[in-house]
């Protein structure tokens, strides 16, 4: 059998991420100017033939999952085509999405079809007017019909996403549940971290898991579960409903000892923490005639560099120049 991937530090990595596009339809406060970003060309984009090369050669060194990313990685077109390619040409288990939702009503069934197991929907705010100021966007009836569609055809669980921001999700904690409590959907709150555009994360703005758990405890019985391996998640059963909650905590409960995550950017550039301060361009040997293995030893030496965690909550921490949108969460 083929060696595993592995990093200096006793980890093996069997989750890759891959960000498909770097563009967005949204404008969340915490994540894009208003303006947006200088969006990278469609030739600077890795194609879906290099996307399944890359993802071919990492499975037989232990990549079992995968999560598309983006941006809004519903916004290139194609993605069931991708999504039926990677499943069944690649030798990946799972495959999942991480999508804002805005385009999910028109796409929900071809992506169940082509074989997504697993979506994540990103929702900050259940308020018409809070989720317009938060994402420069008045969208949040497209995102509500989206995991409305998405419902009906997905066997697979729905976790939505919420980054928790200081003086907006306080408000909507038991909204937030009792929509787990109605629907059996994920909830999970999200610790603010420092991948913004304008690099003014501050921890005024940041709320810690433990302060939103207490919050929800005021009205809810919460069971914990067991933490699988490497997962980002501490999750709560709600008693008495179906729905979860979960509390993801990078910032006051960092989860890198076993973490097993490696990512690529829509450009090509293997990642191998959020925030790698270095990027290992795959994207040229992809295109310059490289073999397979020659590909195969740049994963494997990066990798192997992979940090040992991120700095963040120490003195000198330097924040990655790319944001949450062209990394892919
Ligand atoms: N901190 C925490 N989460 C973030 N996301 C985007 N930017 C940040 C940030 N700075 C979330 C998105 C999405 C997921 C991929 O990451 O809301 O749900
Ligand atoms: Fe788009 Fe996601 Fe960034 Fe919001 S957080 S602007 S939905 S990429």
């Amino acid at each position: 059998m083929t060696d595993q991937l592995r990093d200096g530090h006793g980890r093996s990595l069997h989750d890759l991420r891959v960000s498909i596009t770097d563009r967005c339809n949204l404008r969340c406060r915490y994540c894009m100017p208003a303006e947006g970003l200088p969006w990278l060309s469609r030739t600077d984009q890795l194609t879906y033939a290099e996307i399944v090369r890359l993802v071919s050669l990492l499975t037989p060194l232990g990549v079992r999952s995968l999560r598309l990313t983006g941006g809004e990685p519903l916004l290139r077109k194609g993605v069931p085509d991708l999504v039926r390619e990677l499943k069944t040409g690649t030798g990946v288990g799972e495959v999942s999405i991480t999508t804002n939702g805005t385009l999910l009503r028109r796409q929900a069934a071809a992506l169940v079809d082509a074989g997504v197991d697993r979506f994540n929907v990103s929702l900050d705010s259940l308020d018409p007017t809070r989720f317009s100021t938060l994402t420069r966007r008045n969208a949040l009836h497209h995102v509500r019909d989206g995991l409305v569609a998405l419902a009906q055809v997905t066997p697979g669980p729905i976790k939505i996403n919420v980054v928790a921001l200081r003086d907006i999700t306080e408000h909507e904690i038991f909204d937030f549940v009792e929509l787990a409590k109605d629907t059996g959907f994920e909830i999970r709150f999200i610790e603010f971290m420092p991948l913004d555009a304008d690099h003014s994360w501050s921890r005024s703005q940041f709320v810690p898991g433990h302060e939103l758990l207490s919050i929800v405890r005021t009205r809810y019985e919460l069971v914990e579960e067991q933490r699988p391996a490497s997962a980002t998640a501490r999750t709560f059963r709600v008693v008495g409903a179906q729905g979860k909650i979960g509390l993801i905590e990078p910032v006051s409960r960092p989860f890198c000892s076993d973490c097993d995550r490696i990512r690529i950017t829509s450009d090509g550039k293997l990642r191998t923490c959020l925030f790698s301060l270095t990027e290992t361009d795959l994207r040229t040997p992809l295109r310059d005639g490289s073999s397979d293995e020659d590909i195969v030893e740049l994963v494997r030496a990066a990798v192997w560099r992979k940090e040992l965690k991120h700095r963040i909550n120490e003195p000198g921490f330097i924040q990655p120049p790319r944001t949450m949108s062209a990394i892919g969460g």
